[in-house]
This record gives C-alpha cells, structure tokens and sequence, in this order.
C-alpha cells in the first residue's frame, strides 16, 4: 500500500487530493490546522494543528511522522490575497512569501529521508506564477510567490534526481474553492483533482521538474 501526505487538507483541493487517494486505496496523511467534518468524515489518518509558518508545529509534525515511509508528498497548502499597486500590502507580501514559497521548501526538506526511492514530491502552484503567461498584471504577493515556489521546485527536482523522487509543479486549472470565493466559473475540485492525479501518475524522473497544468498542458515560466 501506497502512503501520501497532503497539507491544506481540510478544504477545497486538499480535501479532494485526500478523497480520492483514499478512494484508490492509499494510506492518506492529512495535514491541517483545523480538521473539517468533510475530512474527519473520510475516517484517515488526521495530523491537525500544523501551521505551517510555525516551526515548533511542524517539527511536532515530523515527530509524529518518525518513520513513516512516505511515497507520495502534496504540499498544497495555500493562501491567496489579492492586491494591486494602490493597495500594495508589503506584510501581505511576506506571508504568501512564507506560506507559498518557504513552508513548501523546508517542508520538503524536512520529508525528505522518508521519500525512498521512487517517490514523488508535488508542489501545488498557479499559473499565475508563469511570468510568460502574466498578461493581467497584479496579485503582486500572490504571483511572487509562486514565481518562487516553481523556482524552488526546479531546484529540488536537480537536487532530488539522485535520491530517486520526482517534482512536479502542477496548476489545478480554476477550481471552485474558498480561495477564489467558489467563483462559478471555475471547474469542481473533484474535476480538478482527477486531472492532478493522471499528471502525478505520468510523472518520472524524466519529466521531473516540469510545470504543468492539470489538463496536462505544459505550462510557460
Ligand atoms: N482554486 C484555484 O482556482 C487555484 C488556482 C491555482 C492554484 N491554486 C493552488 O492550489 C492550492 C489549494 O488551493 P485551494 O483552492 O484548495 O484553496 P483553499 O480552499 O483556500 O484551501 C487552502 C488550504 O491551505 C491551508 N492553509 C493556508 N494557509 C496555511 C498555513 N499557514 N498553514 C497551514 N495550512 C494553511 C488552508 O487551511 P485553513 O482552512 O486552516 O485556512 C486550506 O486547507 C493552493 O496552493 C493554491 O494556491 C488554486
């Protein structure tokens, strides 16, 4: 059996990473700060309390995980808050920073001696840390960061080739979550998630490193 872990598991596209790895039969870790009743509802294994800006929290996390082999890493985790030049927020900034971009890298770092050979590591960005693909401007944090994070992940996928984990950088498409107020015009994170997981099965070492959309475009930087 299969062992994945997913942090930002309480809701919206985390929630669903956790559906349906349960639903093909892996071992699901779900991260969170707060469980949901839709999670606790899937009857996995729960580790609550993570924010993952704190580094007492997470080092909690890594002790409870002692041992665990994990196959399959989805650091998914994230915020978005949007703003342009006239309300240019730079603590605002920072955080995204923090959350997007920095929790991810020491996460994977800290995860990485329980990835064995073969594992894969997925990082969860957005299209709008593609900087060819930036033709609307703003969400100055939000794009930094991920602009960030999909440098972050190129890197890992170098230094991780001789450990035998693969990276993915992968964008969920628009999908109907919190994060972007369930705008009807996104698609069902059920949708989302099915086209996530055929690109997290195709994923070798070969193509590590790479930038791809759910519906298996490959994506600009
Ligand atoms: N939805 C989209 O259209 C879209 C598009 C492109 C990329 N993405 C990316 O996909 C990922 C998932 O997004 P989503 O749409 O599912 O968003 P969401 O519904 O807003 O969920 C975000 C998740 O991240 C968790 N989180 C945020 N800050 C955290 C922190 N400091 N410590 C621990 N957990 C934290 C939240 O936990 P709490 O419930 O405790 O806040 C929640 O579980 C994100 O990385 C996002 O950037 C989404």
């Amino acid at each position: 059996m299969k062992t994945s872990l997913v942090t930002g598991a309480n809701r919206g596209i985390g929630l669903e990473y956790c559906r349906q790895l349960q639903a093909r039969g892996d071992q699901v870790v779900a991260v969170c700060r707060e469980p949901s009743p839709e999670l606790v509802a899937l009857g996995i294994r729960i580790e609550s309390g993570v924010e993952l800006t704190d580094a007492d929290a997470v080092a909690g996390l890594l002790l409870r995980l002692k041992g665990l082999k994990l196959d399959l890493v989805i650091l998914n985790a994230g915020i978005l808050q949007s703003m342009g030049l006239s309300d240019l927020d730079a603590e605002a900034i920072r955080l995204q920073f923090e959350v997007n971009a920095l929790a991810p890298l020491q996460l994977s770092r800290a995860l990485v001696p329980q990835m064995p050979h073969g594992s894969k590591l997925i990082l969860m960005t957005s299209r709008m840390g593609s900087i060819d693909d930036n033709s609307s401007g703003g969400s100055y944090g939000y794009r930094m960061s991920k602009v960030a994070l999909n440098m972050a992940g190129r890197s890992l996928a170098v230094d991780l080739k001789p450990n035998g984990i693969a990276v993915a950088l992968l964008h969920p498409g628009l999908v109907r979550t919190r994060m972007i107020g369930f705008n009807p015009s996104g698609i069902a994170p059920e949708q989302s998630v099915q086209g996530l997981l055929e690109r997290v099965d195709a994923l070798t070492l070969e193509t590590s490193g790479c930038f791809w959309h759910a519906n298996g475009q490959l994506l600009p930087w």
